[in-house]
């Protein structure tokens, strides 16, 4: 048995231990905020926090988990960081088809964490990972100088 804590709750799972952590989170726990996109640690749509970094939770098997505090996009907004990101992404109406957006929240909490008042190049470096098929890069960027209090 795998023992995990998500969002705050502990929950006991009773599947093999090199399971992918976004299977478990979509179709063991119905959170299904967290996309798959590639499956293999490219897109950033499945991006979640393990003790507040962004991880793709595509590649992370749950034994990797286990001990540490999961946060997806269902429980980011309880965070302040997390809850500046999602105002400033509804103020700049950032999605357009939506798809890849809760990794780019998940991406963009986690930078902000580390880096409260990143530059551009802090920006581009912490999101290049996570690809918008819409092409939204340029609200993502203004959305999380909005939340950085920049803009
Ligand atoms: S689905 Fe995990 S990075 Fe693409
Ligand atoms: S908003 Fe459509 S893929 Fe990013």
């Amino acid at each position: 048995m795998t023992r995990l804590d998500i969002n705050g709750k502990a929950v006991n799972l009773e599947v093999p231990a090199e399971t992918p952590l976004l299977w478990v989170l979509r179709d063991e726990l119905g959170l299904t905020g967290t996309k798959f996109g590639c499956g293999m640690a490219l897109c950033g749509a499945c991006t979640v926090h393990l003790d507040g970094t962004p991880t793709r939770a595509c590649v992370t098997p749950i034994s990797a988990a286990q001990g540490k505090r999961v946060t997806t996009i269902e429980a980011i907004g309880a965070t302040p960081i997390g809850k500046r990101v999602e105002e400033a992404w509804r103020g700049l109406n950032v999605p357009q088809c939506g798809y890849c957006q809760s990794g780019q929240i998940m991406q963009a909490a986690g930078l902000l964490a580390r880096t409260p008042q990143p530059t551009d190049r802090d920006i581009d470096e912490a999101m290049a990972g996570n690809i918008c098929r819409c092409g939204t890069y340029q609200r993502i960027r203004a959305a999380i100088k909005a939340a950085a209090g920049g803009a």
